[in-house]
């Protein structure tokens, strides 16, 4: 694999400016990096906020671990190193949206902070946004939307996140919206809030 690396070459200095992206586009490229526990709402909210942007003239592209995990990741499982490999692969796609000019709304579990570490360091630090979709897991073992907290208990699925995986709750997160206590609508306001400022490009007028 090292020596293969060696005799590669890539070219970046003829592909255009992510700037010139930027103005076409008419916005701000960033990453929201939406995680916490399955079944928090972090694909809900994920989903709810792309297509707000979309009416507000913005583009925003979601990825979210059940749609990603059948493709381009469907060689991984749920050990902490495929997770790992998860995120990293999902961090270096997000960094070709942002260089395009696209904003990208990440849904993933992202249980440990080295995960959420390794996504910064790859996206850039400027770029990213930690956002923690807070739920404990009682309140999303209660709504099991896809069955799979059952499952986990009756040991039909192993590594399963905050039962026998850990999830690691965050010291630090950029924004924390709590879906034990908001609603949908209160959570999407909240998060359209804080990504709205970190996305428009000041010479654009009415958004
Ligand atoms: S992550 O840990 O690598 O970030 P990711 O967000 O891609 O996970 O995938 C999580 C989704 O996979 C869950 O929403 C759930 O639908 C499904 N899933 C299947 N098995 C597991 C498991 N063992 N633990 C957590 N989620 C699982």
């Amino acid at each position: 694999m090292v020596e293969q690396n060696e005799h590669i070459h890539p070219v970046f200095d003829c592909i255009l400016d992510r700037q010139d992206h930027e103005k076409r586009m008419k916005q701000k490229s960033r990453v929201f990096w939406l995680y916490g526990l399955s079944g928090s709402g972090k694909s809900t909210l994920a989903g709810a906020l792309e297509r707000r942007l979309f009416e507000k003239g913005f583009l925003a592209r979601v990825l979210d671990g059940d749609n990603i995990r059948t493709g381009l990741n469907s060689n991984l499982g749920f050990s902490d190193e495929d997770r790992a490999e998860n995120i990293r692969r999902i961090a270096e796609v997000s960094k070709l949206f942002v260089d395009t000019g696209i904003i990208t709304v990440n849904s993933f579990i992202t249980p440990k902070k080295e995960h959420r570490n390794q996504a910064r360091s790859i996206v850039g630090e400027s770029d990213f946004f930690e956002i923690y979709i807070k739920c404990s897991f009682d309140a999303c073992e209660q709504r099991d939307v896809k069955g799979l907290y059952a499952k986990a208990k009756s040991g039909k699925i192993s590594n399963f996140t905050g039962r026998d995986s850990e999830f690691e709750t965050p010291d630090h997160a950029d924004l924390v919206i709590d879906t034990d206590k908001l609603s949908e609508q209160e959570s999407l306001d909240l998060l359209y809030d804080f990504v709205l400022p970190e996305i428009r490009l000041e010479d654009v007028a009415g958004r």
